[in-house]
């Protein structure tokens, strides 16, 4: 009996977000979705039927986060490093969007959440950026959570594209070095319409970046699962939120 109360209340997570302060959530969430791999191996199935099951996570946790008033959720999809994995396994994770989109776009646009991608656009197969491109252009005046997938991106190569846009400028004495800011490099990087991120989450254990969002985590808060991401549920994303709320952000002033 007392199971099924809770699995009541669990349903509409009012449990979990219960204690969770409206006032102090992270505006931009981002997450390296990591573990797809080890999942489906601790299965005994192919690697691919975990990024199946991850993609089934997407909205999910998308919807929790639109629930608490998370503004921006960046979700690491393909890195511009994983094109060193097995042809086969990349052809998987460039097929995935066209089964993500038709199966959740009508949820998504019900909620109001504005579809984006960070990334470079050239390197997807055109079927895949189709799909992708519809998906932005129905949810683009959508004014709920954008949904960010960093998809083919790494912060080096962007970093790298911004200085050459900046030296360009500079070349054509639009600007001088030392008129360069730290807004001039944010506004040439991918990600110059978005803030920069509050709270970072990394699932599967490993503690590292892995090329994502260097300049603009500099003062994000960190927080790591030990659990894959087809494993993170609504409640650990609700734990990272009250653990985030617990945190003193200084950047390196005093509180
Ligand atoms: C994350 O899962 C998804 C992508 C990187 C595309 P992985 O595929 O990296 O899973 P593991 O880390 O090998 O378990
Ligand atoms: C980072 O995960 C990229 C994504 C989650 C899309 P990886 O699995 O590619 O990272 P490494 O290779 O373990 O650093
Ligand atoms: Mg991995």
């Amino acid at each position: 009996m007392k199971r099924f109360f809770k699995k009541l209340v669990g349903a509409n997570n009012a449990e979990e977000k219960s204690d969770i302060t409206a006032t102090n959530v992270p505006h931009h969430v981002a997450v390296i979705m990591d573990g797809n791999g080890r999942w489906a191996q601790q299965r005994g199935l192919p690697r691919v039927a975990g990024h199946h099951a991850g993609m089934k996570n997407v909205k999910k946790i998308t919807v929790a986060a639109n629930d608490i008033g998370v503004k921006v959720l960046t979700l690491y999809a393909f890195s511009t490093e994983n094109w060193k994995r097995p042809r086969d396994e990349v052809d998987f994770l460039m097929k995935l969007p066209q089964e993500f989109f038709p199966l959740e776009i009508e949820e998504l646009i019900e909620k109001n959440v504005q579809i984006r991608m960070t990334g470079w656009k050239e390197d997807i197969p055109p079927h895949t950026l189709r799909v992708v491109e519809e998906a932005i252009a129905k949810t683009q005046h959508n004014d709920g959570l954008i949904l960010n997938f960093a998809f083919n991106y790494g912060s080096r190569r962007e970093m790298l594209e911004a200085m050459r846009q900046l030296f360009q400028e500079m070349n054509e004495g639009k600007l001088t070095p030392k008129e360069l800011s730290e807004e001039h490099v944010s506004k040439h990087l991918l990600t110059s319409d978005l803030p920069d991120p509050d709270l970072l989450i990394r699932t599967s254990g490993e503690l590292r970046l892995s090329n994502f969002m260097l300049w603009q985590l500099a003062y994000s808060e960190f927080w790591f699962t030990q659990k894959y991401w087809p494993d993170f549920t609504e409640e650990i994303f609700y734990e990272s939120i009250r653990e985030y709320q617990r945190r003193v952000r200084r950047y390196g002033g005093l509180k």
